[in-house]
């Protein structure tokens, strides 16, 4: 059993670098969920739209999660509910519009997809840890269970996923953008990486104009970010999975962008 995931997709240039990579990346590694971040989807880089849900679905995405971006764009409020492979963080508070975790059936079994979201360096929202607690009370132990633990902090990644450890058969980290290199098993057999990094833009600041966010950070004034054009790149995880222990026994990280092309 194999989970693609690939991280936060930014604006109209990450979209197109997912959906041009998209078919290779499924015939290199046969993936039977495919799992992508879209909270900066829509083409200002905030949020996402019903036609790009749509798009991403359409293209062979199984599951969108979100973050900190999830009402960006008005529109999300007439689409939210009624679309269960869109999920938002768990964790907003109770009555929230939206689903948080969907229950997919694959080929290989029962795959069940948790987003949630930390709080240091984000909104004050209700416990993460606690609402997987909730959440893990309500589906059943003996399947895949895979997380997408949207935040800021390594120090909060690391945090859930020890906590989380054992109970579920991976979790990674999205939102800062950057992928990280310390994918790793944990006690219990918990595939775990802080984060799998970005879509779109590779000469960026985290996929907006270096320009714009130059400048904020040396006059301290307000500026308006817009998302970076050019060159693209492609983060992503590819986790395998024990059919029968359904954890996890391989987590290998994608990076695709010009000085590291696709390599089988
Ligand atoms: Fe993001
Ligand atoms: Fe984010």
């Amino acid at each position: 059993m194999k989970i693609l995931m690939i991280g936060d997709v930014v604006g109209d240039l990450g979209r197109r670098t997912l959906l041009r990579y998209l078919p290779e990346l499924k015939t290199l590694f046969a993936p039977d969920v495919v799992v992508v971040n879209g909270e900066n989807s829509a083409s200002n880089g905030r949020g996402i739209t019903r036609a790009i849900t749509r798009e991403l679905l359409a293209a062979g995405v199984d599951c969108i999660t979100l973050g900190n971006h999830t009402w960006a764009q008005p529109e999300i409020f007439d689409f939210i509910d009624s679309e269960e492979r869109l999920l938002r963080p768990g964790n907003f508070p109770e009555g929230t519009p939206g689903h948080s975790f969907v229950s997919l059936s694959t080929p290989k079994g029962k795959c069940t997809i948790i987003n949630l979201m930390g709080r240091s360096f984000l909104q004050s929202i209700d416990c993460p840890f606690r609402t997987l607690d909730k959440i893990l009370n309500q589906i059943s132990p003996n399947q895949y269970i895979f997380i997408d633990f949207h935040a800021e902090t390594t120090s909060e990644k690391q945090s859930m996923a020890w906590y989380a450890a054992g109970r579920v058969s991976a979790i990674v980290g999205t939102h800062t953008h950057v992928q990280t290199a310390d994918e790793r098993i944990l006690p219990g057999g918990t595939g775990y990486i802080s984060d799998v990094g970005m879509v779109g833009p590779y000469d960026g600041v985290l996929g907006m104009k270096t320009d714009a966010v130059v400048r904020r950070f040396v006059t301290q004034l307000p500026v308006r970010f817009e998302v970076a054009k050019g060159r693209e790149q492609l983060n992503a995880v590819l986790i395998e999975l024990d059919v029968q222990t359904k954890r996890t026994k391989k987590l290998r990280r994608i990076r695709i962008d010009e000085d590291h092309p696709l390599i089988s």
